[in-house]
């Protein structure tokens, strides 16, 4: 069976069965909580706390997809049978429709009578605080047959996924791979809960859960492992999804550049932060496991996916790749040599998950917190270029947070351009929430000026700069009369921030660490919330990104 067919049986099962058939979302959600979707049950999100907006919009309170999905929380795993980056899931949605006995017994219907799987065992939930053990699950999957069935934890406990949403306990079906091994196939949540908090916060005991109106259904498939099962294989390479790479180091390539070539044919591009930062990382990740250029690769991703989906990578990958190819071999001499993971990362752009990756090989430690140290003082922001935000996590916060950053820049320039060029910074604090700048100037902003400000500001928004940064030696910066930080200290070689006009003129020059987003159009919409004095001389406006 291959795996097209795979999905065509998927989804007609469930549309025999009263589930209307919606479309894959993009890999770029609209949930700005997120930095990709991860799951089939994000663009459901909504309709489990209102369902009956599911009967508006699908005719119906069942619906079953196959969504493209991106996970890099595993990145660590990939190049063993199971673990990917990029894979496709296969769910099936209800939002009041049905029940748990109803979810149990059509997955497995699915998997035993349309499959002609074998369960090998399946996982209840055993409870934990206000949420009960899973009883009625357990029972009917007792009277389905099945012997095996596994009480287990925080394992079998779905969501919520960014900073809010539903979650409940799930079951999970396992099935034996030809290697006789246990494989995690099906995962069947009961979304009983909606809480208003991140998982994180929800696993440490800071938020309570509220019980939904009506019980939501949210499953998910893996495509590539269920295919490897269905087809006799020893692992997801084997299957028609992959072209059989043997070695973890193919294995990372295929997985990595499959990644990158759906985010980018979704709208992403190579970035210093963000979710471009993570596509950025794939890729380079992909070069420096790679024994030839990544086109030969790329091109065979195209065919195995062609009349399924429309892959365009315009170019970009192979644009990064051979920006980093230098990086990478001038990187690694020094890598070698010995060189501090700091030096490495700012003065050879080599990127310190690179350098722990490398040492973990060598069996070399690196003092992460040492390198944390002298970051955040080299970017005021920390944790950007740090593992730690690949992991996910802080990734969002900081996106919001450089957002802002750039926003300041942009104010400062629209200070001076608006009210008087001879305003000068005096200070700045900058949070998730807001920015706030402190400049010298001897009275209050008119409420006109103030308008005018924001209007320029949004203006360049729109107008869809590039931001680009340079550096360069103290010296020719104070020549070029960048902005810097009234009585601060700079080193001998700083870093400039340049927005650039359409036609390469610097509309502001700014003194500056980083990290900013590579273009303005990012930002949204800029509002001036607060203009005050707090000091004599010196003005304070707080701000925000809508
Ligand atoms: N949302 C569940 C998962 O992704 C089904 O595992």
């Amino acid at each position: 069976m291959t795996s097209d067919e795979i999905r065509s049986r998927f989804l007609n099962f469930f549309e025999k069965r009263r589930h209307k058939i919606v479309p894959s979302s993009s890999l770029i959600p609209n949930d700005p909580s997120v930095l990709f979707t991860t799951a089939g049950m994000q663009q459901m999100k909504p309709y489990y706390t209102a369902p009956e907006n599911a009967l508006r919009d699908f005719g119906t309170k069942n619906t079953a997809s196959v969504q493209k999905c991106i996970r890099t929380v595993d990145i660590d795993e990939v190049g063993d049978s199971t673990h990917l980056t990029f894979f496709e899931m296969l769910g099936n949605f209800s939002f009041g429709g049905y029940g748990k006995r109803e979810a149990i017994t059509l997955a497995h219907e699915f998997i035993t009578k349309e499959l002609g799987l074998e369960i090998s065992y399946v996982t209840f939930y055993k409870g934990k605080g206000v949420v009960d053990r899973d009883e009625e699950s357990k029972d009917v999957w007792a009277l389905l047959g099945v012997r095996d069935i596994r009480a287990d934890g925080d394992d079998v406990f779905w969501g919520p996924t960014g900073d809010s949403g539903p979650c409940g306990p799930t079951t999970e079906i396992y099935c034996k791979n030809t290697d006789g091994q246990d494989v995690e196939i099906w995962n069947v949540v009961f979304n009983q809960y909606f809480c208003e908090a991140s998982r994180e916060q929800l696993d440490k005991g800071n938020t309570t859960l509220k019980k939904l109106d009506v019980l939501g259904i949210d499953t998910g498939m893996g495509l590539e492992r269920l295919a490897a099962t269905v087809q006799n294989k020893k692992n997801v390479y084997e299957t028609d999804l992959f072209g059989n790479e043997q070695s973890r180091e193919e294995r990372i390539v295929a997985d990595h550049v499959k990644a990158a070539l759906f985010m980018i044919s979704d709208g992403s591009t190579p970035e210093n932060t963000g979710r471009g930062y993570i596509l950025r990382r794939l890729i380079r990740r992909a070069v420096r496991f790679s024994k030839q250029p990544l086109k030969q690769e790329i091109e065979k991703i195209k065919k195995i996916y062609q009349g399924v989906y429309a892959l365009d990578d315009k170019g970009e990958i192979e644009k990064e790749e051979n920006r980093f190819r230098e990086t990478l071999s001038k990187g690694l001499k020094e890598f070698e040599k010995g060189t501090d993971p700091f030096i490495l990362a700012t003065t050879y752009g080599f990127p310190i998950e690179l350098t722990l990756e490398l040492a973990k090989e060598k069996g070399r430690n690196i003092d992460l917190e040492d390198f944390n140290k002298k970051i955040v003082k080299h970017q005021k922001l920390s944790q950007t270029s740090s593992a730690g935000m690949f992991k996910g996590g802080l990734a969002n916060h900081d996106e919001k947070t450089i957002k802002l950053h750039t926003a300041h820049h942009l104010l400062l320039a629209g200070l001076q351009h608006v009210v008087d060029k001879n305003i000068k910074q005096r200070g700045s604090n900058i949070t998730e929430e807001r920015l706030r700048i402190d400049f010298l100037f001897d009275r209050k902003l008119t409420d006109e000026e103030k308008k005018k400000v924001e209007d320029w500001v949004n203006e360049k928004i729109k107008l869809g700069l590039n931001v680009v940064r340079k550096e360069m030696p103290l010296k020719e910066a104070e020549k070029i009369g960048a902005e810097m930080e009234f009585g601060a200290k700079y080193p001998d070689t700083v870093s400039v921030y340049f927005i650039e006009d359409k036609g390469g003129r610097a509309i502001s020059k700014e003194f500056c660490g980083g990290p900013h987003v590579s273009n303005t159009k990012e930002l949204g919409q800029f509002k001036i919330q607060k203009e005050e004095a707090v000091a004599k001389g010196i003005r304070r406006i707080k701000a925000v990104l809508l």
